[in-house]
């Protein structure tokens, strides 16, 4: 009867989502545009300008820095790389810019075993001005994207009123299906809906969405990273039902690498967005990131819980009077991850707790790994008294999984 129950729901829950097979765990890789926005000046700027030497440069670096091997498989690019549409109204990327075509990137792509996304938006025009899609476009911008063998799909919503929305994005979903090449879709619909119900409808957003932007953009500050994270955990009963396997929040790009945090708040904002169970995308210049960025971005212990199988996103289960705040996302075999973070500005704090304070069940035992410091946790009891010490606008982040206990 039991299993009987839990297949039923296992056939409930697939057909209220999108069932294209894609993004099983939150998608990593690399998004061109909290870094490199729209610089479109080639010509005093070739290095760092919006160009196909750009995605070219960082693919190879995802490629050979290790990156890829890691999970970091996605090159996508933002906005600024249209020129306009031919004769029968197919999108071109900028001649200049983008000599040898989308098809060729997504080709070079593939041939280092990466994958290629790309940006539109579904209105008169792109965020930056670029010739958006409108709603008699859709279907032939998915077939031209689905013919350049394009993997994801970001699409925006500027300029657009929220009845365009409400057809479009549904619209588009449908299209990319009907192309037959699985193409993951990224959806900005929330976000310009305020994110929140009655305007925006959780279910229906995961049923045509792989993921999606549910809030402001990212900028390059500490200041950006807190908004964001605020505003995802006060509406988080609303938030965290809405994720799972196919189906990802977005709380946007990783700024690790750039000029707005500093290392305790590049650790911070890499172990919340993975207890958040986000969309790993980096936006940096890959070709000089330091080692210490590197190694923030590639331990593979916090990649290993941001992909755990079961998706499920965390949340923030304590906040003290201290201004410290935990986090803890459930893992499969029974595992946590556990997230201390400090809103502090003064010096390391010593928090003291136990796991039975943090609604851990009670008489287990705990062993496990802190997650950045490499240090191995043994006999946690429930009841055992810890303390952790918390950097200012840091973290200290656990990986906890129950000790089998003899019968
Ligand atoms: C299209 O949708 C159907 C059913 O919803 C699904 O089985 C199929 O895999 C999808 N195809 C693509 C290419 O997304
Ligand atoms: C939300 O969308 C789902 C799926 O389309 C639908 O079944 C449900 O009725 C909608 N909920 C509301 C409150 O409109």
């Amino acid at each position: 009867m039991l299993e009987k129950t839990v297949l039923l729901l296992a056939l409930v829950t697939q057909v209220l989502t999108l069932e294209n097979g894609l993004l099983r765990t939150p998608p990593m890789g690399w998004l061109a545009w909290e870094r490199f926005r729209c610089n479109i000046d080639c010509d005093h700027d070739p290095k760092n300008c919006i160009s196909e030497r750009l995605f070219m440069e960082m693919a190879d670096r995802l490629a050979q820095d290790g990156w890829r091997d890691l999970g970091y498989v996605y090159i996508n690019i933002d906005d600024c790389w249209i020129g306009g549409r031919d004769a029968k109204g197919h999108l071109q990327p900028d001649p200049k810019r983008f000599p040898h075509g989308i098809a060729f990137l997504a080709d070079y792509a593939h041939s280092l075993g990466l994958k290629l996304g790309i940006y539109e938006d579904l209105g008169k025009m792109t965020c930056m001005g670029y010739p958006g899609t409108t709603l008699d476009k859709v279907e032939l911008d998915a077939e031209t994207f689905a013919e350049w063998k394009i993997d994801m799909l970001k699409l925006d919503g500027c300029f657009s009123t929220a009845k365009e929305r409400a057809h479009g994005y549904p619209k588009m979903s449908a299209a990319l299906n009907a192309t037959g090449r699985p193409i993951a879709f990224a959806c900005s619909w929330p976000a310009y809906e305020g994110g929140l119900p009655p305007k925006v409808n959780y279910t229906l957003i995961a049923n045509i969405c792989n993921l999606w932007r549910n809030y402001d953009d990212i900028q390059d500050s500490w200041k950006s990273v807190l908004s964001i994270l605020d505003w995802f955990v006060k509406h988080q009963d609303i938030l965290q039902p809405a994720a799972g396997p196919g189906h990802w929040n977005d709380p946007d790009m990783l700024l690790i690498g750039n000029f707005g945090l500093s290392f305790e708040e590049s650790r911070a904002q890499m172990a919340l967005w993975t207890v958040l169970a986000a969309p790993l995308f980096m936006s940096t210049d890959l070709r000089t990131i330091s080692p210490q960025n590197i190694d923030i971005l590639q331990n593979p212990l916090v990649i290993k819980i941001n992909q755990d199988p079961l998706g499920i996103q965390g949340r923030r289960i304590f906040k003290s009077k201290s201004q410290i705040e935990v986090f803890r996302r459930p893992l499969s075999n029974g595992a946590s991850a556990l997230v201390f973070f400090s809103r502090r500005t003064d010096i390391p704090y010593r928090f003291h707790s136990s796991l039975l304070e943090l609604n851990f069940p009670e008489s287990k035992e705990y062993e496990g790994q802190n997650v950045f410091t490499g240090d191995v946790i043994r006999g946690l009891k429930s009841e055992t008294n810890f303390t952790v010490i918390i950097n200012p606008s840091g973290v200290v982040m656990w990986y906890l999984y129950p000790v089998r206990t003899q019968e």
